[in-house]
This record gives C-alpha cells, sequence and structure tokens, in this order.
C-alpha cells in the first residue's frame, strides 16, 4: 500500500476572509480562496497535503490546533492580529509539539510599532513576512524542508 503522505495545516487567522477587499494597498488583491488554491497546488508539487482553515475567532483556532496534534507533521500561520496578542496561541502551539511556520503577508518591522511583537515567534521555527500570498507559499517550502529533515 502506497504511504500516506504527510499532512499541513494552514491557519489563518481574523480577518483574512476579507483579503482582496482589505487594505488591498497592504495586502494586495489576491483572496484568500485564491491562497488556498496556491497553497493545495504547491501541496501536490511538494507531495504534501494541504489543509487550510480560516477563523475570526481566537478559540476556534485554539481548538484546531489542539485537534492537529498528531494527525498533521507541521502548522503553517498567520494568526494576523492575534499574532500581537495571543498567548492562548502560544500555548496550544506548544502543546501540539508540532513544528510551525509564522507567516505574515505583510513586512511587520516597516509598520506600527505593536506589530513588531510576536507571541508566537517564540514557538516558531521561523517566521516570513513581506512577501504578500508569496509568504505563504515560502512557508509552505520550509514546512516541507522541515517535515524532509524529521
Ligand atoms: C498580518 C499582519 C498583522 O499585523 C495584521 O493584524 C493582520 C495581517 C499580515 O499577514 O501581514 O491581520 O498578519
Amino acid at each position: 500500500m502506497a504511504e500516506a503522505l504527510p499532512r499541513v495545516l494552514v491557519l489563518h487567522g481574523p480577518n483574512l476572509n476579507m483579503l482582496g477587499l482589505r487594505e488591498p494597498q497592504i495586502y494586495g488583491r489576491t483572496t484568500l480562496a485564491d491562497i488556498d488554491a496556491m497553497l493545495i497546488a504547491l501541496g501536490k508539487e511538494l507531495a504534501i497535503g494541504v489543509e487550510t482553515f480560516q477563523s475570526n475567532h481566537e478559540g476556534e483556532l485554539v481548538t484546531k490546533i489542539q485537534q492537529a496534534r498528531g494527525h498533521y507533521a507541521a502548522l503553517v500561520m498567520n494568526a494576523g492580529a492575534y499574532t500581537h496578542t495571543s498567548v492562548a496561541l502560544l500555548d496550544a502551539v506548544l502543546a501540539s509539539d508540532l513544528p510551525l511556520v509564522e507567516v505574515h503577508l505583510s513586512n511587520l518591522y516597516k509598520r506600527e510599532e505593536f506589530r513588531h511583537h510576536s507571541y508566537l515567534a517564540r514557538a516558531a521555527v521561523g517566521q516570513i513576512c513581506g512577501f504578500g500570498a508569496d509568504s505563504y507559499l515560502l512557508g509552505l517550502r520550509a514546512a516541507a524542508g522541515i517535515i524532509a529533515r524529521t
């Protein structure tokens, strides 16, 4: 029987469902559906199963991360504004025992001071920001590299 592909869970936090409409000068015109489709296509190339999940609710993201433990090989997450506020998401990632690649469309360090701190960064293998939708694709490639090395 063929071996099952490793799976990566891509999480999108609050307001990312508004991509395409939301502040296009910062986030671009690419919609979340476009990003998900690109991730799934890249996953096929990399022989990785990709699942995506968006929520505007912190608790739903926490629950999804808890449920990921043992079922996925890595997490790629853009936690949106929760990046800068959520100890609960940090704790959920630590409890999941899964490698995390943190991604952001915009370059956080060119923006307001409050976006410079990420609670998730200390649980992440690394952070990719500033490349628009490509940040997610680079993030998936990074996750594939981590999986290949483990
Ligand atoms: C973001 C950056 C966050 O500061 C912001 O709250 C977002 C999107 C990004 O992808 O650039 O919602 O995570």
